[in-house]
């Protein structure tokens, strides 16, 4: 008792300590560049609990470290409304809008606005192609978005398809530069770095946590988007029914270990050359391949695909492959969302597939139409894909809302 009452005199005496400091601070140094005297800038270095089976190299840039401080500030921005430069209520987003925890980060199909999963903007304009799932990005090192257009190469500055004008200062290079997109581009917040900055430099609230995570309590666009790309760093998703029957805390049913043989075989489904095994445990190479949806004619006509970025004829009609982790919370599928569900993927690799010149050389059933799984192969198909959704990832606290947001 006496303890706790020590504790809280404490912590108001810090308090009062911190707000005269800061105070000091505005009117000392316009820049907000000072500390004070009490505050020892010392964040705590983020670190990762995946399993000894995931990779091991890890996309962080060196000018971005993760800290527990810098995560933690992450999580405020990318799930404040007010991200958007906005506080009218019908003018808020944030990457939270479109990114949904339960649904493993994406839009989901049964959102109440954007009507079969298909996000738009403020403006009304919707997104060019369907919203991607925000899992295990940061053992991404092969491009990121549907085209991989966001890679450490990135010649482009910036993209016109995607409705914003290069900048040099914004490189468009890794998943920082995707909150500079998300703030200015005309599908999604359309407004300006600056007009975000400065609303999120007036609410109260952030002043302590730019401070914990970089040291001084300045807001400035570098330090937003650094923490954003941080807080998506962490989302690591590893506790799925596979990932224990890898590790062996449980035993899959005969059902789901059927539809796993066909899903690694050539001569059952034949996906793992694509979507990953139980030595990939990511579910997805992360490269891109013209998976057979489309004749020539159809594939040849989006200025977002794989060919946008290389150039390559061979990439016409091609996209990332995206993982199957959680995929069972993911629907609509594919870029542009022509299936809305699991059944019906299925039923396209098992017999919808279409020829076309620029189909995959890996699409091995191409000749014949597709895997022809018959229905009992269909259904295991179905369970072991299913047995890749974490329950756990999409309910994690560290990844939810903060209750004292708007
Ligand atoms: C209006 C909806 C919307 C909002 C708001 C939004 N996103 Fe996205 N996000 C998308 C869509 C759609 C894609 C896929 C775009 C593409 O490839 O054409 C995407 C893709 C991404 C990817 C690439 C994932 C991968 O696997 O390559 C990242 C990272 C990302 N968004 C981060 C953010 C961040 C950070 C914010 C907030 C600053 C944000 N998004 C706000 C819809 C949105
Ligand atoms: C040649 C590589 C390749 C093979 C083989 C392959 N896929 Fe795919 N898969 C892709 C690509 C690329 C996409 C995304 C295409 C797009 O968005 O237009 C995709 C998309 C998907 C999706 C939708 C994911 C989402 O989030 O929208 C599912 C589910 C899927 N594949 C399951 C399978 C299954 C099951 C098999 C085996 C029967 C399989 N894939 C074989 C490359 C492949």
């Amino acid at each position: 008792m006496k303890n706790k009452l020590y504790l809280a005199v404490l912590f108001l005496v810090a308090l009062i300590v911190y707000t005269a400091c800061k105070k000091e601070d505005k009117i000392d140094d316009p820049n907000g560049g000072k500390n004070g005297n009490d505050f020892i800038y010392d964040p705590t270095p983020y670190e990762f609990n995946f399993p000894g089976y995931f990779p091991t190299i890890l996309n962080i840039p060196d000018d971005n470290p993760m800290t527990v401080e810098g995560v933690e500030l992450g999580r405020y921005l990318f799930y404040d409304g007010r991200l958007s430069g906005r506080t009218h209520p019908d003018s808020l987003m944030s990457c939270g809008t479109c990114h949904i925890q339960e649904h493993a980060f994406t839009t989901g199909i049964n959102h109440p606005v954007y009507t079969g999963g298909h996000p738009f903007g403020l403006t009304g304009i919707p997104t060019p192609q369907l919203t991607m799932p925000l899992v295990n990005l940061v053992f991404n090192n092969n491009g990121y978005l549907w085209n991989g257009m966001i890679h450490e190469d990135n010649p482009n500055l910036g993209s016109a398809a995607y409705g914003v004008e290069p900048l040099p200062e914004f490189h468009m290079r890794n998943i920082e530069s995707l909150v500079w997109m998300g703030i200015v581009a005309p599908h999604e917040m359309y407004g300006s770095v600056e007009q975000t900055v400065n609303l999120i430099a007036s609410i109260d609230m952030y002043a302590p946590k730019f401070q914990a995570a970089f040291g001084t309590p300045e807001v400035t666009y570098e330090r937003i988007s650094k923490a954003i790309a941080q807080f998506i760093r962490s989302l690591v998703s590893f506790d799925s029914r596979f990932d224990k029957y890898l590790r062996g805390e449980l035993q899959l049913t005969e059902q789901e270990l059927h539809g796993f043989v066909l899903f690694s075989t050539e001569s059952g489904a034949d996906c793992f050359h694509c979507h990953g095994g139980a030595q990939n445990p990511l579910w997805t190479t992360n490269l891109f391949y013209n998976n057979a949806k489309d004749s020539v004619f159809t594939s040849q006509t989006d200025p977002r695909d794989r060919y946008a970025v290389t150039g390559n004829p061979k990439d016409r009609g091609a996209y990332k492959a995206p993982t199957l982790r959680n995929v069972e919370l993911t629907a609509p599928y594919m870029h542009d969302g022509r299936f809305e569900t699991l059944e019906e993927v299925i039923d396209f690799y098992s017999d919808q597939l279409v020829y076309s010149p620029y189909a995959h050389s890996l699409m091995h059933k191409l000749p014949d139409g597709g895997a022809r799984l018959n229905p009992n192969e269909k259904e295991s198909l179905l369970a072991f894909i299913k047995s890749l959704t974490d329950h756990n990832f999409v309910t994690n606290p560290d990844f939810s809302k903060p209750d004292d947001l708007p």
